[in-house]
């Protein structure tokens, strides 16, 4: 039985998170997460004070990166993540440890130490795959390839809103810089940069909501799927 892949790359901010496990639920599909493991690779890092020293110590970190306890229990309420048993899934949220994770995710080595794992999430009957690079490194054979973007400032937007709705006060001016510096890290690094695999389907979400990218996905999944 073939197993369909749907991989769907962009920045951060773009949607892609909520379009990916929407979209695994509508085609009874696995979903990964991949940023959720860079974000537990930081976390992780981050309790053994080895995140300054990640060059210094890469070999120990190499080993922790293999060797991650993580576990993905899904719920009604959503996905809960455990890491070496604790209930972690609001803390790798938070924009601080989506700074372990960008950090973690400029070193070659520890990407490769993640590649089998994300590799093993693809099964039968499918996977939505969400990322960076899903569709240009880890599945470059996925059927359908999508890359979700959106202008910085509307995603910083979308980021003030629900840090608001969280009740975090919040400058747009310093998410507006964060976002940036995000962006500039992740696509302009030496491996595996955030970039559109040359046979994806792009989508610019500034202007549309969640269904309206939601509908334009699932038009595009549905035609690929019938080939
Ligand atoms: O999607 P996210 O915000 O949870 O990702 C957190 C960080 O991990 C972000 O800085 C980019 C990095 N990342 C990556 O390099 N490759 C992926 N496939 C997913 C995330």
């Amino acid at each position: 039985m073939t197993i369909h892949i749907i991989t769907i790359d962009g920045p951060s901010g773009s949607g892609k998170g909520t379009l990916a496990a929407k979209l695994a639920q509508h085609y009874h599909f696995h979903l990964l997460d991949s940023g959720a493991l860079y974000r537990l690779l930081g976390l992780s890092l981050h309790k053994r004070g080895l995140l300054d020293e990640l060059e210094q110590q890469l070999a120990q970190c190499v080993e922790i990166a293999l060797n991650l306890n993580i576990k993905f229990e899904m719920t009604q309420n959503g996905t809960i993540v455990l890491l070496d048993g604790e209930d972690v899934s609001q803390t790798i949220r938070t924009e601080r440890v989506g700074e372990y994770a960008s950090k973690v995710a400029a070193i070659p080595q520890l990407r490769t130490a993640l590649f089998e794992r994300q590799r093993a999430f693809a099964q039968a009957p499918g996977l939505v795959a969400d990322g960076r690079d899903m569709a240009t490194t880890i599945f470059p054979e996925a059927q359908t390839k999508i890359y979700l973007t959106a202008s910085a400032e509307s995603r910083a937007g979308r980021r003030v809103k629900q840090l608001q709705g969280m009740g975090v006060d919040v400058k747009m001016g310093d998410i507006l810089a964060n976002i940036q510096a995000r962006d500039k890290r992740d696509m302009e690094r030496a491996v595996a940069p955030l970039k559109p695999a040359p046979d994806a389907y792009q989508i610019d979400s500034s202007d549309l909501n969640i269904d309206q990218v939601f509908a334009l996905m699932v038009n595009y999944i549905d035609a690929q799927l019938a080939k």
